[in-house]
């Protein structure tokens, strides 16, 4: 008894002196909160949330993730963004509600493009130590579906998330970017691993070889905070300033000229992360679920996807993104998450 009593009191001391020692070393440090918060964390048994100053505590679980601020610290220096605007809302829970399904926590930041999506998000992500919402730095955009045959409206949604990735990658974080119409089977995080800049599937070569036909999908991929991946997503925004091209064209042909700098890309297996009508010819075969994540990508439109999702059991969620928007407000007199996600 008494020795155990020692040992708490040491632990305690020793706490503390750790926490005093990090405060002091951190002072100016932004991207050192996460190691701030852990140390707070074992020395008092809780911290607050930097977004909100309300106290949790650390076995508590987020609504939208159902992670704990323990997951989260399980997988530091990485941020898992994402971009939604209204119209998209529902694809994006679906998205969210697939993650949590398969027990995945990671810091996720989620980018709102208008006020009413921001406010839904918030208010869900409101305590949860894993999602954090914030709303666009890059100008306000309509919140209905932006088609693309609406060229102008659609490249420039789609210009915008360069800047996010960058400034994230400024900080240091390792960056999974991931388009809202994608659905997580397993956990896509341990095929991130080894020396590269970024990490994105090639719609045309053969895996793993890189070929001078690559195409690469930007909208789910693994950036590091190299030196080559901060000089190609700069020089990226750069050639996109002014342009109506699709971002994703611009990217490819800059990775094809090795220009500014020849980027290191580690390949992902189209078989684990297929595009859309990839993933429903092997499912058609019987083959589908090998796919780590699936990303609806050349699926067009919002109600396409949707249907298609619905098609194969991987639609989760119980309403529309109007509905959704609705019952958060109370006029369905129902609010609770578990009656829109079905798990
Ligand atoms: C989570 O990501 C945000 C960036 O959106 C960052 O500010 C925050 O420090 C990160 N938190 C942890 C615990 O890594
Ligand atoms: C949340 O996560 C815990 C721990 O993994 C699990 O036991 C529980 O069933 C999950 N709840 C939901 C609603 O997914
Ligand atoms: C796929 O599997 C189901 C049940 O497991 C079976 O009924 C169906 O015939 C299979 N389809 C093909 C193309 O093998
Ligand atoms: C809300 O939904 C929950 C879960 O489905 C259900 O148990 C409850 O009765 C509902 N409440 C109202 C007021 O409809
Ligand atoms: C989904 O919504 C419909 C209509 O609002 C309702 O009848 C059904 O019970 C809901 N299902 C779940 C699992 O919440």
């Amino acid at each position: 008894m008494a020795v155990t009593r020692i040992f708490q009191v040491l632990f305690f001391l020793q706490s503390v002196a750790l926490l005093a020692y990090i405060i002091h070393w951190s002072r100016n440090c932004d991207s050192c909160v996460i190691l701030k918060t852990a140390m707070i964390n074992q020395a008092t048994g809780n911290v607050y949330s930097k977004a909100t100053n309300v106290p949790f505590a650390s076995t508590e679980r987020g609504q939208l993730s159902n992670c704990t601020l323990y997951d989260i610290l399980q997988r530091p220096g990485v941020v898992m963004l994402t971009t939604t605007n209204l119209g998209f809302l529902d694809m994006t829970m679906n998205m969210l509600a697939s993650v949590r399904r398969v027990g995945i926590c990671v810091n996720t930041t989620i980018i709102a493009e208008d006020k009413k999506v921001y406010k839904y998000l918030h208010k869900k992500a409101e305590g949860d130590p894993a999602v954090h919402v914030v709303m666009t730095n890059s100008g306000l955009m309509q919140s209905g579906e932006v088609k693309r045959k609406n060229a102008r409206t659609y490249f420039d949604l789609l210009k915008k998330r360069q800047g996010y990735v960058f400034s994230l990658l400024e900080q240091g974080f390792e960056v999974l970017f991931t388009d809202s119409d994608t659905f997580w089977f397993r956990d896509p995080f341990r095929y991130f691993q080894g020396d590269f800049d970024m990490s994105m599937m090639d719609t045309n070569s053969p895996y793993p070889t890189r070929t001078s036909r690559a195409h690469y999908c930007a909208g789910f991929s693994y950036m590091k905070p190299t030196i080559v991946t901060l000089m190609f997503v700069k020089e990226w925004i750069r050639s996109l300033k002014g342009k109506q091209i699709m971002d994703q064209i611009v990217m490819n042909k800059l990775l094809q000229a090795d220009k500014p700098v020849h980027v290191n890309i580690k390949p992902l297996d189209i078989k684990l992360f297929p595009p859309g009508p990839t993933f429903y010819e092997f499912l058609a075969k019987n083959t589908s679920y090998s796919a780590v994540v699936m990303h609806a990508a050349s699926i067009r439109g919002h109600d396409e996807k949707v249907q298609k999702f619905k098609s194969s059991n991987m639609w989760l969620v119980n309403a529309s993104s109007d509905e959704l928007v609705a019952r958060e407000q109370g006029l369905y007199g129902n609010n609770s998450l578990s009656e829109l996600i079905i798990f």
